[in-house]
């Protein structure tokens, strides 16, 4: 008979039951990551073990919450690889200016740094005014800070700095207010965007978007889950519908190459076909 590590047990049984009681499904994530991530949650919690664990969680919301967003990281910044932007500008943009409304959708925003990055972007190509940006994350921490929109100050060096290669029009430090430590972005930017729940994992299509962003995503995810975001995506795009992923992501290996074309594919910018 095999023998199943009992920390392979544990960890089998802690994802079945955060997906039975909360619903949140991180059963086909990369699980070398999910262990991770668990493992230090676990080491900075009063558990002993992983089952103790799933105790806590399941009788404890609160404390599910705070697993939750550890394990969904949220790292994220201001412009992330600028060059992405640049072609972005390039091959897509000329595309968007040709419709009369436009649908984007952000998936995965964890903060918002990145669906405000491209808000200054859209307002400086003048195009912002005709767009509806759908920004979603599993995480509703994340969502909040996300519709605060208020950011470490000591972060804005580094994002002026990507805002510029990016191809910036102004001077970033029209897009904030500086208030203590903290950039408080303006209204203006938030103006289009609804930011809303969304799991990649669980949910169902996403409307008719002209546009679809989700990095840093699908690196997280195994090889299944991966099919079946981007199955999702492909249903949610309009004709020639647009899809970014991130600088390691491809949809190449996925069972969903054949539905897309190259825009630009080292940065990793699909056309669906
Ligand atoms: C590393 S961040 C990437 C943020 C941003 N897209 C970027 O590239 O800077 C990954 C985000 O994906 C979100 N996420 C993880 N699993 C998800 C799922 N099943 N559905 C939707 N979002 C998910 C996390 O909550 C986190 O905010």
């Amino acid at each position: 008979m095999n023998k199943v590590k009992t920390e392979t047990i544990e960890l089998n049984l802690l994802l079945e039951a955060i997906y039975l009681k909360y619903g949140y499904d991180f059963r086909n994530y990369s699980r070398a990551s999910i262990k991770r991530r668990v493992v230090s949650f676990l080491s900075e919690s009063p558990c002993e073990t992983m089952s103790a664990l799933q105790h806590e969680i399941l009788y404890h919301p609160d404390f599910f919450e705070k697993l939750l967003f550890r394990l969904s990281v949220n790292v994220t910044e201001m412009f992330r690889d600028p060059g992405f932007y640049l072609a972005l500008k390039k091959h897509v943009f000329p595309e968007l200016e040709k419709k009369e409304n436009i649908k984007i959708w952000h998936a995965g925003c964890a903060t918002g740094e990145e669906v405000y990055s491209l808000s200054i972007l859209l307002k400086e190509e003048g195009l912002y005014d005709r767009c509806y940006l759908y920004a979603t994350d599993i995480d509703d921490q994340s969502i909040g800070k996300a519709k605060d929109a208020i950011y470490p100050m000591k972060k804005m060096q580094a994002y002026t700095s990507n805002y510029n290669k990016a191809g910036g029009r102004k001077s970033f430090s029209d897009y904030y207010t500086a208030k203590y430590d903290f950039a408080i972005l303006k209204g203006e930017l938030k103006k289009n965007i609804i930011f809303t729940n969304h799991n990649l994992a669980t949910d169902a299509v996403f409307g008719e978007m002209d546009l679809i962003i989700c990095r840093n995503v699908l690196i997280y995810f195994n090889r299944e889950l991966q099919d079946r975001a981007l199955a999702l995506f492909k249903e949610s795009l309009c004709e020639n519908g647009i899809l970014c992923l991130g600088s390691k992501e491809t949809i190449r290996v996925s069972s969903s190459s054949g539905d897309f074309e190259d825009v630009s594919a080292p940065q990793r910018i699909y056309r669906v076909v």
